[in-house]
């Protein structure tokens, strides 16, 4: 029997590299995955690695309620439940000082990163609730959560953010049996860092990798597996007594 047989999980996000990975996880160990993103084809594909015994897509915007709604009841209606909301959609944003930021930037980040979260937990508490427990809610925050870098202002706030978020269902859950905790992984090989990279240091990605690198105590950037394997303990029964923590998958680097 695999750790998440017979659960239903929402995954937002779900055609990105930390998304993809975790629904692999997820569905290896039993659960029927609905995979939430902005590209049908990215998603279409997806759904073909995992088989379409396992998994589904939803085509949304997370930033718009009604694509919320959408997602939240598509995964009612084909699954009858939803154990598992895994609130992991996000973009970085351009890299820059925070003088030089347009505003409209600014509100892009946080509508994704902050609003997507927010409109996630406000259409899936009830149908988690419904479903009954245990449930569980993972939210990815970041290293950028945790700590200020200079250049990512709306990320880190945003990344901030969301912990408020976390903290405050947990308080609104109490004794439901549905818990929430966010993750915070350092860079982690994909899209993501290579955009980050050359935001940091333009036509030079690879000196800028190096440069953050050489902050993590691993030595290394995570791979997706690695922050998809937390997502998967939080997941589970395993981590039955967790609530309300955040949980660093960063080699080392919120050591200081
Ligand atoms: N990659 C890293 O180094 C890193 C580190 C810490 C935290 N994170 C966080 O992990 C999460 C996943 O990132 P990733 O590395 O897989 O990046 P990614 O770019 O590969 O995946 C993000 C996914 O979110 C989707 N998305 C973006 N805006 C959306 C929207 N409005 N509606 C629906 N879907 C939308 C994208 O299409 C993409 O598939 C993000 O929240 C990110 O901030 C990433």
């Amino acid at each position: 029997m695999g750790r998440l047989t017979n659960k239903v999980a929402v995954i937002t996000g779900g055609a990105g590299a930390i998304g993809l990975t975790t629904a692999k996880l997820y569905a290896d160990q039993g659960a029927k995955v609905l995979l939430v993103d902005l590209n049908e084809a990215a998603l279409k594909s997806a759904v073909d690695t995992l088989g379409a015994n396992h998994a589904s897509y939803f085509v949304a915007d997370v930033t718009n309620p009604d694509q919320t709604k959408g997602y939240i009841d598509a995964a009612m209606e084909r699954y009858g439940k939803i154990d598992i909301l895994f609130s992991n959609a996000g973009i970085e944003g351009k890299v820059g000082p925070i003088v030089d930021t347009a505003v409209e930037e600014f509100d892009k980040v946080m509508a994704v990163n902050v609003r997507g979260v927010w409109l996630s937990l406000k259409y899936g508490i009830p149908a988690m609730l419904k479903s009954g427990a245990p449930g569980s809610i993972i939210i990815t925050s970041s290293i950028a959560g945790l700590h200020g870098f200079a250049g990512l202002a709306p990320y880190v706030t945003s990344k901030h953010a969301v912990i408020g978020l976390m903290r405050s269902a947990v308080k609104e859950l109490a004794g439901t049996g549905v818990r929430v905790n966010t993750i915070h992984p350092a860079p982690i090989e994909g899209r993501m860092m290579r955009s980050i990279e050359e935001g940091a240091a333009p036509g030079a990605g690879t000196q800028a990798k190096s440069a953050f690198a050489a902050l993590i105590p691993a030595g290394r950037y995570g791979n997706p597996d690695e922050v998809g394997n937390v997502a998967l303990f939080l997941a589970s029964d395993d981590s039955s007594y967790c609530t309300g923590g955040c949980f660093s998958v960063d080699g080392g680097m919120s050591a200081g």
